[in-house]
């Protein structure tokens, strides 16, 4: 497939009406977190920090939640004269401009226009631009695509599960990069994670991804196409003989990753603009027998913060991260958020940090960058010709939790050449078993 900053030109932009964007604009997405908005269920009492002037797919949007508890999302620009709605009231019913006190309603609706002489029905002909969102999980999400092609909220099991606890990060992580051309490229990236996040940690590296290494049989490693997207299976060993860590990662379209211990983990990285991503992430844990959370949860979140580091962290880390088990750079001076550098810095400032791919060097390593390319072709042919791209659930399938697989398993080499050679269909059907026995 073409490789040359010529295809990278059609493909990078995420605005409305380009290749890209109407891709990303047939999906649901999130846009803040709820503890960011503030109010919620209940009473609402707007905070200072209601409305929120927000970016997503390049567009200015303001947030804000009305008195019936639900969030709003519509264009920055008031459709008067332009001022910004970031600046406007929020009223039980609306949101009222600053300027000349326009009032919209959540659906883009103008209802009142107290300029204009009482009799005037003037207001009934402006729409202001209005997204309907959903609030899940500790996340509004909201859909900029076509209203005709809108389709059902997906359940995924991340969100909607009531069986544990859910941990939603506070989306405070902005990186300077492409979501397609550097964070999809990065989902399916088996060997980064091996040696961008295993080599350089300050301590002997595990080398649990290898071609064959202290008389032990090359790393298996797989990669296949899903309902959703796309995934890869590896298994490797651990430092103790004899524990094999099965792996399973997939790439949830438009932008997600899932994966984890169990599957329980989903991150989303939404494009703010062409140039720039922020993270958004869920985990979900569920309780054991006796209805507690399990102990080796609470020992994985502790694994999962700084703490055993002996980095400079500051307060509130791990909670920017989210379960991003991203542990600093001993080379470094203090902690980086190693992905960030690694997508960050593929691209000179004048390309806005842009991939450079007419000289890059694509090697047999690269095959999850490719497949996740040849999805997205994909995806921008089938949209183009008004199809839903993968992963869209419509009908009475969209009512049932989505049994996405995804492992992270301390198993023994039997188990795990077990789970690496089953099928893609008997592990969704496994994880479809799971969600209807809670
Ligand atoms: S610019 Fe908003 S009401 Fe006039
Ligand atoms: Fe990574």
């Amino acid at each position: 497939m073409p490789f040359t900053n010529e295809d990278q030109g059609r493909l990078f932009q995420v605005g409305p009406g380009t290749p890209s964007g109407d891709v990303f604009r047939r999906y649901w997405l999130p846009v803040e977190t709820s503890a960011n908005l503030g109010g919620g269920r209940g009473p609402v009492v707007p905070s200072a920090k209601n409305p929120l002037r927000i970016k997503v797919l390049g567009e200015h949007l303001v947030l804000y939640r009305d008195s019936t508890g639900k969030p709003g999302l519509l264009g920055e620009h008031c459709s008067h004269r332009g001022t910004s709605l970031a600046y406007g009231r929020v009223e039980d019913d609306g949101l009222r401009c600053l300027y000349h006190g326009w009032k919209y309603d959540r659906e883009g609706a103008c209802l009142e226009t107290p300029a204009e002489p009482p009799e005037s029905n003037f207001r009934l002909t402006v729409k202001h631009p209005a997204y309907p969102c959903v609030e899940v999980g500790g996340l509004i999400f909201a859909y900029l695509g076509p209203p005709a092609k809108q389709p059902p909220f997906p359940r995924y099991p991340q969100l909607f599960r009531e069986d544990g606890v859910r941990v939603t990060g506070k989306a405070n992580r902005f990186q300077n990069s492409n979501v397609f051309l550097q964070t999809l490229d990065n989902i399916l990236d088996v060997w980064h994670r091996e040696i961008a996040h295993g080599w350089y940690k300050g301590r002997p590296p595990i080398h649990g991804i290898h071609h064959g290494r202290d008389g032990m049989s090359p790393t298996p490693i797989k990669y296949e196409h899903t309902p959703w997207g796309a995934c890869y299976a590896t298994l490797q060993n651990t430092r103790e003989p004899g524990v094999y860590e099965y792996h399973e990662t997939h790439g949830v379209l438009p932008c997600q990753r899932s994966g984890q211990p169990g599957g329980s983990s989903m991150n989303w990285a939404v494009p703010i603009d062409d140039y720039s991503t922020r993270w958004f992430g869920v985990s979900f844990h569920p309780f054991d027998e006796n209805g507690k959370v399990p102990r080796a949860v609470y020992q994985r979140m502790q694994n999962d913060t700084p703490s055993d580091s002996g980095g400079p962290f500051y307060d509130g880390w791990f909670e920017d991260v989210g379960h991003w088990w991203n542990l600093g750079h001993p080379l470094r001076d203090g902690p980086i958020w190693e992905d960030e550098a690694i997508m960050s810095t593929q691209g000179p400032e004048e390309r806005n940090r842009l991939p450079d791919w007419d000289r890059w060097r694509l090697a047999t390593s690269d095959r999850g960058l490719l497949l996740m390319h040849e999805l997205w072709e994909e995806q921008v042919e089938r949209v183009q010709e008004g199809l839903d791209p993968v992963g869209i659930i419509r009908g009475e399938a969209a009512e049932q939790l989505i049994p996405i697989p995804g492992e992270l398993r301390y198993v023994d080499c039997d188990e795990g050449m077990r789970l690496f050679n089953s099928t893609l269909e008997e592990r969704i059907d496994a994880r479809a078993a799971q969600l209807v026995r809670r």
